[in-house]
């Protein structure tokens, strides 16, 4: 493993960003299931977190990639949020983040979001920068 691919686990690890949020009335639609809109926008920030904690850099997003809703999450529910970095390139990130919906009276619990987002490291004139500049991609 290169000081690079170590220096990319040892961050992977720190950054991975975990949330749980209560699914309440007002993050509901008239399903009484979470508003998808709601879903993205934790996701985003969960990603965003994750991808901060992973390069301590000023960071946007600068896309996503498809998102699966798999299964409706009800009014009610628990919701994890596990961001991790999947991906390190020269100056941007992928985050993949993974919902995991939990009963408020049972142990059961299942994925019901996947995506992915990606990053790009700024300056202050908005100009792409290195991630990792103290071990730059060959
Ligand atoms: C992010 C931004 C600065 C990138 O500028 P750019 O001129 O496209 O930059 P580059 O072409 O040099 O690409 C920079 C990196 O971004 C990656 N990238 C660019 N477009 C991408 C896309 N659509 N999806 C994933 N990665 C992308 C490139 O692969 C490159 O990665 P690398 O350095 O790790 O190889 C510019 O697109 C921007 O300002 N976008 C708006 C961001 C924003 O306002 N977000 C919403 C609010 S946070």
């Amino acid at each position: 493993m290169t000081p690079r691919e170590q220096e990319i686990q040892r961050r992977t690890e720190l950054s991975t960003t975990r949330v749980a949020k209560a699914v309440f009335p007002p993050t509901t639609n008239h399903h009484n299931t979470l508003f998808g809109g709601t879903a993205l926008a934790w996701m985003d920030e969960v990603s965003f977190i994750a991808a901060t904690r992973f390069c301590r850099l000023p960071l946007v997003t600068v896309s996503s990639d498809r998102i699966d809703f798999k299964h409706a999450i009800a009014a009610g529910s628990i919701l994890e949020l596990v961001g991790r970095v999947i991906h390190v390139g020269n100056t941007s990130l992928k985050v993949e983040v993974e919902v995991f919906v939990e009963s408020m009276s049972c142990d059961s619990r299942e994925r019901a979001i996947h995506g992915v987002f990606s990053f790009v490291a700024i300056d202050d004139e908005k100009t792409p920068i290195p991630v990792l500049p103290d071990f730059p991609a060959s």
